[in-house]
């Protein structure tokens, strides 16, 4: 039994989305009702977030909600119930551990999501500091880590004890879970400082591939697998028996000094000027903190400096060890701290910098499918737009049959997209519990969408193919590959100018694409002399081509950039490869059966030849030029079976494509700095991990310049 069955549920949905449309302060009336609503559709949020770990809107979506309801209340005192979800503060307490008090009440975060709130921040900060507007403020920023928190009390230099947040007044004692962490060390030389008690606030979390292995664990034996690695982390903080601990590995990162008393029992406001000094100290004592040489912490001499930081980690969050869903500022001077002080909630002088949700839920309207140049069908989901990530998302790729069918993805349900770094977004999952049974299950096509011949599915492949080569889908998906970037590079040139001569009938077959009329393509509506000119000549510049550009743009099956400039590196013209066989083929090193066997069936057929023949005529390359041929070293590819590390950050490429690019190569992207590393690629402001390397002294250093000439090379 649930607390809402799937009507509720699908009501209480529809609603929140329809609330938070409202933006102006209505009537008290209206007021009323709106109220009752938000105060609804928020319980339920909770519900789904706290208790089932399965949210159906974003944490943005359900802070709007909230934040709406608290103006409304603002607006009209009088209708503030007792009851309401702003009324109460928050609880992970449970009956299963004793709770103790905190020495000083553990409180939230107020939220931003992009620069305007962080600068109104700063605007607020001055405020309240009685500063002029053009003063400059220093803050701190760190990750927000997404684990759960924990405060501990050190006394006379030790470990006393452990405890959850709780409600924020007080927590549950988890003592024995925080003394089988070994990254809060058991003695803290505090004395030495001055200090007799302290209690510090920090976070416990997995690591991001410890939580992957912890799940690999659970599943071979049977157990339920772990939602995410927050829950890994919040669960394991409240087991009895400390082993899951251990054996999950739990660290914690500790992020605050909460509170100290000097050797006589005096509360100090603190033997420091900084909160960096703090962190600093704690460090020194050995605990685990977010580094500044690590590139986690950054002391910002102001907000400007905060925002170029914020977006920075929001750019590389993928790439980090463990989960985090923001950033968290704070204002950098304890006596300027106390000035600005305190609401019940959070502290004035810090907030939160919410990274772009990865997730949302949004209306699936239809599946459409898509023809490839090699015939494959996609299936593709159309979806009502849902902005994510910082993009609007209204098209995911369903992959094939299988994947709908094993998701059992039905048209017209709510599903769950997510987008992580530069992940291509998918579909996580349908929510079946907002089915109000009008969704309809896919009917995968018997026939090509668009040349209504049969599909074909090979028994042992997942997926449907048209298998006529002269379906109009194929035959350009063919021309849009054959212009693209990666093949000839024809600058200009791109899907819309092939669907649109085709349509002229410009363009029948592949070779018609040097036999262009650019006077009829001046003509031609959007057109004109200027943009028919530049097209001219950026197809006569491709004729220029190194041939494997040439071989590649053909698309066979299998034949990538790599294998095209191995083929090429062999022969003297493209045609030449008609006399090789597969036996033949495979002495080239990295090539296998699968390719070489697509490789002769391509050259076997004449009317490929042919093609070859026309293209050679119309004046396009078709020969090895001198700087294909074969350099053993490079050949190899230089990073086929290395490992490499990027670090600093990157000016020409984000962290994923720096990684792909690197896999594509055949090099394997490592986390951190060990024996084990082969290359270190640096980019600006890279701090220990060069240095690390730099010690090991057998790691090969590039720049990223350096790193994207030698992978054109390889
Ligand atoms: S400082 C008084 N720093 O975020 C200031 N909190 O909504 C208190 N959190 O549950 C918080 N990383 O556990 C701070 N680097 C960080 C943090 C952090 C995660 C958590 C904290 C609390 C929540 C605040």
């Amino acid at each position: 039994m649930t607390m809402y069955n799937n009507e509720m549920q699908r009501r209480l949905f529809e609603l929140s989305k329809a609330l938070l449309q409202n933006k102006e302060i209505p009537t008290q009336n209206e007021a009323i009702k709106e109220i009752k609503e938000l105060a609804e559709v928020i319980v339920y949020h909770e519900w789904r977030y706290y208790i089932l770990d399965n949210p159906v809107i974003s944490d943005y979506e359900y802070d709007h909600l909230y934040k709406r309801l608290e103006a409304l209340e603002a607006a009209y005192p009088d209708l503030v119930d007792a009851d309401s979800p702003t009324q109460r503060v928050s609880s992970d307490l449970s009956s299963d551990f004793p709770t103790v008090e905190h020495l000083t009440p553990m409180l939230s975060l107020d939220n931003s999501y992009n620069a305007e709130d962080l600068t109104a921040f700063d605007e607020r900060v001055k405020k309240q500091a009685g500063l002029e507007t053009d003063k400059e403020i220093e803050y701190v920023v760190e990750p927000k880590f997404d684990g759960g928190t924990i405060a501990l009390v050190y006394e006379n230099d030790k470990l006393l004890r452990g405890a959850t947040r709780g409600n924020g007044a007080k927590g549950d004692d988890i003592t024995h879970n925080a003394r089988a962490m070994r990254s809060i060390p058991l003695y803290a030389n505090f004395s030495k400082f001055g200090v007799k008690k302290a209690e510090l606030r920090g976070e416990v979390l997995i690591r991001k591939d410890r939580f992957e292995k912890v799940n690999e664990k659970r599943m071979k034996r049977g157990d339920a697998v772990l939602a995410n690695a927050r829950n890994a982390a919040t669960g394991a903080l409240r087991v009895k028996n400390s082993q899951e601990v251990q054996d999950r590995a739990l660290e914690a990162f500790i992020y605050q000094l909460g509170y100290a008393e000097d050797m006589e029992g005096n509360t100090m406001t603190t033997p420091f000027e900084k909160h960096n000094n703090q962190i600093e100290l704690l460090e020194q004592l050995g605990f685990k903190t977010p580094t500044i040489d690590n590139g986690e912490r950054k002391v910002c001499k102001n907000i400007s400096e905060v925002i170029d930081f914020c977006d920075k980690w929001q750019e590389q969050r993928e790439d980090y060890n463990y989960e985090i869903d923001g950033m968290v500022v704070k204002v950098n001077d304890l006596d300027l701290q106390e000035q600005i002080g305190y609401t019940s909630h959070h502290p004035r002088w810090a907030i939160a910098f919410k990274f772009k949700a990865k997730q949302a839920t949004t209306k699936l309207l239809n599946v459409e499918y898509q023809v490839g140049r090699t015939g494959a069908i996609t299936p593709v989901a159309k979806l009502e737009p849902v902005p994510l990530a910082g993009v609007t998302v209204s098209n995911v790729s369903l992959h094939n049959e299988e994947f709908i069918q094993q998701k059992d993805i039905r048209i017209g349900d709510t599903v769950l997209v997510e987008r992580a770094g530069d992940v291509i977004p998918y579909i996580v999952k349908s929510m079946e519990e907002l089915r109000d049974g009008s969704e309809i299950p896919v009917a995968f096509p018997t026939d090509c969408p668009v040349c209504s011949q049969p599909l074909e599915k090979p028994e042992e492949e997942a997926v449907w193919r048209c298998v006529n080569f002269n379906c109009e889908a194929q035959v350009l998906e063919r021309m849009i590959h054959f212009v693209s970037k990666g093949a000839m590079n024809i600058d200009g040139f791109g899907r819309q100018y092939v669907e649109r001569f085709y349509q002229e009938g410009f363009l029948t077959k592949i070779t018609d694409i040097y036999r262009l009329d650019y006077e009829k393509i001046a003509k031609l509506e959007g057109f004109g002399k200027r943009s028919a000119e530049k097209l001219k000549k950026a197809i006569e510049k491709s004729k220029k081509n190194p041939a494997y550009r040439l071989l590649y743009a053909f698309g066979v099956r299998f034949v990538g950039n790599t294998v095209s400039k191995l083929l090429v590196a062999e022969v003297e013209k493209l045609q030449d490869l008609k006399d090789w066989d597969s036996e033949k083929l495979e002495t080239i090193p990295d090539i296998g059966p699968k390719v070489a066997s697509h490789v002769v069936t391509f050259f076997k057929n004449e009317e490929n030849l042919a093609l070859l023949n026309e293209f050679e005529a119309l004046g396009v390359n078709v020969h090895r030029l001198e700087e294909e041929k074969k350099k053993a070293p490079i050949l190899e590819g230089a990073f086929v079976g290395k490992t490499i590390l990027f670090t600093g950050s990157l000016q020409q490429m984000s962290r994923g494509e720096a990684k792909k690019k690197a896999e594509a190569v055949g090099a394997k992207v490592l986390s951190g700095v060990s024996s084990k590393l082969n290359i270190l690629v640096v980019g600006e402001k890279a701090g220990s991990k060069l240095k690390k390397a730099q010690a090991l002294g057998t790691v090969e250093i590039m720049s990223e310049e350096e790193f994207l000439e030698a992978i054109d090379e390889s």
